[in-house]
């Protein structure tokens, strides 16, 4: 993968800018960098390697050279996704991911709400979604997507937080890096102004790791919660059944969700 091959692969879509970089720091502060100086999207920056690539919560994200994929788009915002709903941006680089791996691999994705894919339960991408603002006025969305697509990408076990695993290693064959990008891609755009849709909640909760079963809740301070996960809400929240009886909806960004039970997945 090239700056070429990148720009020919993508010569059909409605790209205001696409960039490669053999290094770079992180591309979601690649894409940064032009929303200040303007761009409104869309547009894609991908790295071949991160030095430092970030994940969500603080944690940093592994982009070893060669086998990993690392992306962000830069997104303008539709007019229908109003504050309230930022959360819905977390879900569509997953869901995005998800709908490439079924209709190009025969996969199963499910989604760890809001936003990890999983792979025979194990972690295979994870989503970075950031809002840029000026003043009260949403300027760009970024969407920052890393997949490992070969082994050497799955972090070592003391930068896990969660099991993980490749594509390769789920599929047992070699992948194209640039398929799984474009169609990533593709689904994005193709979801972006319909996020307003009933249709955009239905095809994530479909997705949904962990739905009808135990779960546990972290937010890393309190005592753990345990409960059912019931579904999504219209806004992207995630409908629990707490021990305690209460129906509760808990925001992207708030918690962290682990199934009660380990499904074999270590
Ligand atoms: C997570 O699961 O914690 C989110 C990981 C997001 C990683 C991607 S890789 C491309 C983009 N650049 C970054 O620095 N992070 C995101």
């Amino acid at each position: 993968m090239n700056q070429e091959s990148l720009q020919k692969a993508f010569s059909t879509l409605p790209l205001e800018r696409i960039a490669y970089f053999a290094q770079v720091v992180s591309t979601n502060d690649v894409a940064a960098d032009w929303a200040k100086e303007g761009l409104k999207g869309p547009a894609i920056v991908v790295a071949d390697e991160q030095t430092k690539g970030r994940g969500r919560a603080g944690r940093s994200w592994f982009t070893p050279p060669g086998s990993a994929l690392a992306l962000s788009l830069l997104l303008f915002p539709p007019s229908t996704l109003d504050y309230s709903q930022l959360g819905k941006a977390s879900g569509l680089g997953a869901l995005a991911l998800c709908e490439g791996l079924e209709a190009g691999f025969g996969l199963r994705p499910e989604i760890k709400w809001p936003n990890d894919v999983l792979l025979d339960g194990k972690k295979v991408c994870g989503v970075l979604a950031e809002a840029h603002w000026r003043g009260e006025e949403l300027q760009a969305l970024i969407l920052g997507i890393g997949i490992n697509i070969a082994p050497p990408s799955v972090p070592p076990p003391e930068m896990l937080n969660f099991p993980a695993t490749s594509l390769e290693s789920a599929l047992g064959s070699a992948v194209s890096r640039m398929e799984v990008l474009q169609s990533t891609v593709e689904h994005v755009l193709q979801w972006l102004p319909r996020l307003h849709e009933l249709n955009f909640i239905q095809a994530w909760e479909a997705r949904l790791a962990y739905r009808d079963q135990a779960i546990r809740l972290l937010d890393g301070q309190n005592e753990p919660l345990e409960g059912h996960l019931l579904g999504l809400r219209q806004d992207g929240s995630l409908e629990v059944s707490l021990a305690s009886g209460e129906i509760r909806a808990f925001q992207a960004g708030e918690i962290q969700l682990r199934p009660l039970v380990d499904r074999g997945s270590n």
